[in-house]
């Protein structure tokens, strides 16, 4: 297939001699003033243009500036023709990001070499573009593709690790909407706590914070009574226990290059309290990572919220009540301030989002 070369000049002889020039090789199409180019190239989409600097009207110089202006014309290459002995516009043609220029009088051999190159370099130009932006959008393709199996196997990573205490995927989803919701909440009202990222990676997590329970046994877990002194002391376990498992996922990556860490904090800190008397460490305040500050509240509610083998669901105004206020075994003190605060302000829509995932599950 020919290129398309554009010329432009208000003296019709100087078209004709390169029409005679060029036609041969070229789709060629005459144009007579600045004005009607602009408006022709844009239909026209010419591989080249060969202007003329000097006509009335809008010259040369300003068309070149007004292609600037344009992303679709910015990037077709201007020949300009100019004067044996006109240095100056040589110079300001240049400046102004035309590729090239060709003297009057017309040499045909050299306008042709010019021109030739001219094109082969832009016709290279534009596949380069074309090939960054396809294998941009492969990898775009494929880093969506990464990121939700890298979800899914951690939603199915929780799962695996609870099947035995009867844990649905909704419940799962349910614990990843809440922390969600929860930590939006502490964003908004602290903004200095945590970022956009911060609140994804949070509640990407979240629903791994009990993923040590795979090694607690089914007598203990799925005791209808109380746990004695000796089966709690076991069931405290899956906090490190599941720091210690996710820290040998950890090992499999390079270092720093996932937020794993934050996964981490979360399976062994969530039982933290912020007064310091939770397990396993009976770490105190900011000691505790935020982000096990805040599943550390959701886990509550929503344990609360569901029967357990040892226990019986509690209504939402009931489990705010024990949250809020304390019933001896849950007490406000065990919450970072600032996250029970959040929790005060939102948990009617805490309560909503959790009859919506609760639907379709028990
Ligand atoms: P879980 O059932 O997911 O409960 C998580 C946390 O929610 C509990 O942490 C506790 O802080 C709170 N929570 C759960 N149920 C109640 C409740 O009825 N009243 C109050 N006030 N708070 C409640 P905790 O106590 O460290 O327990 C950790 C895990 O140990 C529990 O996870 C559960 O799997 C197990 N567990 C705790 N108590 C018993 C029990 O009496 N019997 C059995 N079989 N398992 C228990
Ligand atoms: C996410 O999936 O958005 C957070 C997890 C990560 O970036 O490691
Ligand atoms: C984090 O470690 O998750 C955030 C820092 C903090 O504890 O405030
Ligand atoms: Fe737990």
């Amino acid at each position: 297939m020919k290129h398309t070369i554009m010329a432009v000049d208000d003296v019709l002889i100087n078209l004709m001699v390169l029409e005679s020039i060029l036609e041969e090789d070229y789709n060629f199409i005459s144009i007579t003033s600045a004005e009607e180019a602009l408006e022709q190239m844009k239909e026209d989409k010419p591989d080249l243009i060969l202007l003329d600097l000097y006509m009335p009207g809008m010259d040369g110089f300003e068309l070149i500036e007004n292609m600037n202006k344009d992303e679709g014309l910015r990037s077709i290459p201007v020949i300009f023709v100019t004067g044996e002995r006109d240095a100056y516009s040589e110079e300001k043609g240049l400046a102004l990001g035309a590729v090239d220029y060709i003297k009057k009088p017309y040499v045909p051999g050299v306008i042709r070499i010019k021109i030739k190159n001219h094109i082969e370099l832009k016709t290279y130009r534009d596949s380069l573009s074309d090939a960054v932006k396809e294998r941009t959008r492969l990898l775009e393709e494929k880093t969506n593709e990464l990121s939700a199996t890298h979800d899914a196997i951690i939603m199915g990573m929780s799962l695996l690790s609870e099947s035995r205490d009867e844990v649905t995927g909704s419940h799962l989803a349910r614990i990843k909407v809440l922390t969600q919701l929860l930590a939006n909440k502490v964003a908004k009202d602290n903004p200095d706590m945590l970022n956009e990222e911060m609140i994804e990676i949070i509640s990407t997590y979240s629903p791994l914070h009990d993923v040590g329970k795979v090694s607690v046994t089914d007598a203990i877990l799925r005791k209808t009574g109380s746990l004695t002194a000796e089966e709690f002391q076991k069931m405290k376990a899956h906090t490190s226990g599941g720091g210690d498992l996710l820290r040998q996922v950890e090992s499999f990556l390079p270092s720093g290059s996932s937020h794993l860490d934050i996964a981490i904090d979360i399976a062994e800190n969530h039982h933290e309290r912020f007064d310091g008397s939770g397990y396993p460490h009976g770490k105190k305040g900011d000691n505790i990572p935020l982000a096990a500050r805040i599943v550390s509240v959701v886990d509550v509610y929503d344990a609360l919220r569901s029967p357990r083998p040892y226990k019986p669901s509690f209504s939402h105004d009931e489990a705010v009540d024990i949250m809020l206020k304390g019933d001896g075994r849950t007490m406000p003190e065990h919450f970072d301030p600032v996250v029970l605060e959040a929790f005060r302000k939102i948990h009617p829509m805490l309560n909503e989002a959790y009859n919506r995932a609760a639907d379709s599950e028990e």
